[in-house]
């Protein structure tokens, strides 16, 4: 069977990768895919903010599923546009990704439906916000967010109310997000140990996935700019049993139940953000897809078939399968480009990816990667690579991946050194 996967970054090749090992996939295409991904699938341009586009990539190369890595083609409705066409595709349509595509009607819908989250109020003007602001309702700091998507820079945190008014001007006056800042939430700041819950749902049954641990901050102790992710960790004690049975019953499953109530079953991956505040956990965010680089720490734990998966998701008989996760932890360090997520610079050769990649226990998943025909490859992003090892405990991965890390080399290279430092002791 032929598969497409959409998408061009890390989680894409992680993808593509667990994919490429299933005995019933003959052949993966990417679309777009990257210098990485182009070493195990086919790559075909495609412009992943276009559903029509993507649906006339999988018929003209016959894909029998597709795999969606990010939202932007979701919240665009490239599952309605598959559907349309009798297409086979994994991930929810553009009612249910409304839940990651507006943060204000996620929000509304937390509240609708008593499920846990930061307390919040929704502006459509500037001049409300301001009034909110100055009200003192949800105090110092202060959570600011864009509504829309916005490639993980519309949320900002005011510690004064002169940051607030300046976040403000940003997003609502001079509308540097674009449509996505013509409304704002402004909510309270919670406090705690952030975490990553992503659960398989038919729309109906719900399948949790491991725990993850998402290292934001572009600096190590968690200092700087907010980044897609500048690193992850899986491991199955990351959460206890107690909180885990909380979070699928306090928040997964009344989510899929009211989504459903709501006239829009759910189905795909749902990632739910939380915090692990001392009253329980809180929804931070949802986002209707696998995380990056999340993913690539929690699919190498993958012991079962990622298609057979995929098939059960879009035929809603996900009740009857039950995939199994190796016990081994895992650890990814992301190589990012120096100054993401500021400017950088691309182009810049990449070595000793071979002698990394030889290393037991090490998988290499690339980000912003091309390869020459030479099958050298250059940097081409931001995030440029993923470094990810496997080990019976975090301490052993972490050593592994920061082993392998030290063996890649390009121009103004930068990565955290601290990914799993707290677990490993
Ligand atoms: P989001 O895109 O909503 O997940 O926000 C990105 C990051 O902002 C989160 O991962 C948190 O680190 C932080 N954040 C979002 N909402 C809150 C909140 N209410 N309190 C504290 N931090 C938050
Ligand atoms: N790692 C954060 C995200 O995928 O949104």
């Amino acid at each position: 069977m032929r598969v497409l996967v959409i998408g061009s970054g890390g989680r894409e090749h992680a993808l593509v990768w667990a994919l490429a090992r299933s005995p019933g996939v003959t052949e993966v295409i990417g679309a777009p895919g990257n210098g990485g991904i182009a070493e195990q699938a086919r790559c075909v341009r495609a412009d992943v903010g276009n559903p029509r586009e993507l649906a006339d990539v999988a018929e003209a190369e016959g894909a029998a599923l597709t795999f969606v890595g990010p939202e932007l083609p979701l919240v665009n409705g490239v599952a309605d546009e598959f559907v349309r066409r009798g297409l086979r595709l994994v991930g929810p349509d553009a009612r249910a990704a409304r839940l990651e595509g507006s943060k204000a009607f996620a929000k509304e819908f937390m509240a609708r439906h008593g499920i846990p989250t930061a307390r919040f109020a929704i502006c459509a003007s500037a001049a409300e916000a301001r009034r909110l602001i100055a009200s003192g309702r949800f105090g110092f700091p202060l959570v600011i967010k864009a509504d829309g998507l916005a490639a993980g820079k519309g949320v900002s945190i005011a510690h004064t109310p002169r940051d607030a008014e300046e976040i403000i001007e940003r997003f609502m006056v001079h509308r540097v997000l674009g449509s996505a800042g013509e409304r704002v939430v402004l909510e309270e700041c919670l406090t705690g140990r952030e975490c990553s819950f992503f659960a398989l749902t038919d729309g109906e049954f719900v399948l949790p996935l491991p725990p993850a641990q998402d290292y934001k901050r572009a600096h190590d102790g968690d200092h700087g700019p907010n980044t897609g992710g500048m690193g992850a960790i899986s491991a199955p004690h990351l959460l206890d049993a107690a909180t885990r049975e909380r979070i699928l019953r306090e928040i997964v499953e009344p989510t899929i139940r009211a989504a459903a109530r709501e006239g829009f079953p759910y189905r795909g991956v749902l990632y739910v953000g939380l915090m692990l505040t001392p009253e329980g956990p809180r929804v931070l965010e949802y986002n209707v897809r696998l995380g990056d680089p999340e993913a690539q720490a929690i699919l190498p734990r993958l012991e079962s078939d990622l298609l057979e998966i995929g098939d059960a998701l879009v035929t809603g008989s996900l009740s009857r399968i039950r995939p199994r996760w190796s016990a081994d932890a895992t650890v990814c360090v992301v190589l990012a480009s120096g100054g993401y997520p500021g400017s950088y610079h691309t182009g810049y050769p990449i070595q000793g990816l071979e002698e990394a990649r030889r290393l037991a226990g090490v998988l290499i998943f690339h980000a912003g990667t091309t390869r020459a025909p030479d099958g050298s490859f250059q940097t081409a992003g931001g995030r440029v690579l993923n470094v990810v090892a496997r080990g019976r405990t975090l301490a052993e991965a972490r050593a592994r991946a920061y082993q392998a890390a030290s063996l890649i080399t390009f121009e103004r290279m930068h990565y955290r050194r601290d990914i799993g430092a707290e677990w490993s002791g």
